[in-house]
């Protein structure tokens, strides 16, 4: 099998759906069912009907794009990843995943190959948390791991539900419908950029990921009093913000000192009421994104930040709300898939190094119902989720050269 990747055709197809965007350029914006969203999908579904891929969409707005195999019968094969990206983010978060795995497979269809399973590339919906507050909305959805129920609640941060919204970008179809049973996929493997800068440090081009780190997200609510910012005296205030303050910095503290460089914590957000130059703050709305691949060190450091946070609040005064988003467990991946990728790097003399997905992806919950694994490829100094985000072409091609192989070997029915 002769495998070749077009190597400048996906790169310019990267940059073209960069281009689909509602930030400036080299920034990227594109929030889930927004007009951008929806002209990004007609886009890539083009694209893989371009290959010949039969081509569905699920009640979430997950896309699937199949190359049917010689055994229709035999549980497919799948890869991909997600194309939508937080405001002023990069190009290639997730989108390596997504036209790697396209040109992987027209790689293949171009060699003399073809796959006994079906081949099937997932375009996932929403996995970034930025309009609906939760991270792989069409994988938790696809795995069960998110009920239809609890997913019809959510809502976006004017108020429009989930259900609302997909069912004005004309997805319809109970949310039900969604879920794949365990057995549905025979194995999912996902190509993505490192998002660190391990693999650009060490000048080893291919990670195999052996676990994703698992995240857990909280939104905290202080309410304090506010008042006249000339009137009212220092002493004795409820100043929603400085409590905020504090807890920012135990949040930081508590992931320092948890024993573990693996324990990350990130206050990404902090609303201020009223938000007013001459108004003390009355209330402080913050989120709290906290990982770790260990989870009993995740939680234990959750304890802590909760039992600061309940201090401060006595010492000063005010009602603080902890909200679960939430709290997911790490995820293994399987050696069916990390083993066949090993063998897909040994097979071009390709260096690779096994390591820990710290940023959490589509796999994560598809590991949950299938056999998966991921294959990195480094981004310069380790960027993601910012405009200078970077992969050199080289890099994705050697990526999508590895994933085109896996794929070929875990569709061969054995
Ligand atoms: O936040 C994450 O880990 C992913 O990039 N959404
Ligand atoms: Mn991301
Ligand atoms: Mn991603």
């Amino acid at each position: 099998m002769n495998l070749v990747i077009d190597q400048d055709r996906l790169v310019s197809e990267i940059e073209a759906l960069a281009r689909i965007s509602d930030a400036e350029p080299p920034a990227v914006t594109r929030i889930v069912f927004t007009p951008t969203d929806l002209e990004a999908r007609t886009w890539l579904r083009a694209r893989c009907l371009e290959a010949g891929l039969t081509v569905r969409q699920d009640a979430i707005g997950n896309i699937f794009a199949r190359w049917t195999g010689t055994d229709e019968a035999a549980a497919p094969v799948a890869t991909g990843s997600h194309f939508d990206a937080i405001p002023n983010a990069g190009k290639y978060d997730g989108v390596v995943g997504v036209l790697g795995g396209l040109e992987a497979i027209r790689a293949l269809q171009r060699s003399d190959f073809r796959p006994t399973r079906s081949i099937e590339l997932i375009l996932f919906t929403s996995e970034e948390p930025t309009r609906f507050g939760i991270g792989c909305l069409g994988s938790r959805i696809l795995s069960g791991t998110l009920t239809a129920e609890a997913a019809r609640q959510l809502t976006d941060s004017s108020g429009q539900t989930l259900e609302h919204v997909r069912r004005q970008a004309d997805m319809h179809g109970d949310l039900e419908s969604v879920r794949l049973d365990s057995g549905h996929y025979s194995s999912f493997v996902e190509l993505h950029i490192e998002q660190g800068p391990l693999l650009e440090r060490t000048h080893v081009p291919l990670g195999i990921v052996e676990s994703i780190a698992a995240p857990a997200s909280y939104q905290l609510v202080v309410e304090g009093a506010g008042g006249h910012a000339g009137g009212v005296l220092m002493p004795g205030r409820k100043d929603a913000l400085c409590v905020a303050a504090e807890i920012i910095l135990a949040v930081e503290e508590a992931a320092l000192a948890s024993g573990s460089s693996d324990t990350v914590a990130t206050v990404g957000i902090c609303d201020v009421f009223p938000g007013a130059v001459n108004s003390i703050p009355s209330r402080a709305r913050l989120t709290l994104d906290l990982r770790d691949t260990d989870l009993l060190r995740r939680d234990r450091v959750l304890q802590t930040i909760q039992k600061k946070s309940q201090q401060v609040s006595e010492k000063r005064g005010v009602s603080i709300q902890f909200q679960i988003i939430n709290a997911d467990a790490p995820a293994i991946c399987s050696s069916i898939v990390t083993d066949a990728l090993i063998r897909s790097c040994s097979k071009y003399n390709l260096p690779f190094q096994k390591m820990v997905s710290r940023a959490y992806h589509d796999s994560l919950f598809m590991s949950r119902v299938v056999p998966a694994g991921m294959l990195f490829i480094p981004c310069r100094n380790g960027y993601s989720h910012r405009p200078d985000e970077f992969a050199s072409p080289e890099d994705i091609g050697r990526g999508t050269l590895v994933l085109a192989e896996t794929l070929a070997e875990l569709s061969r029915c054995d």
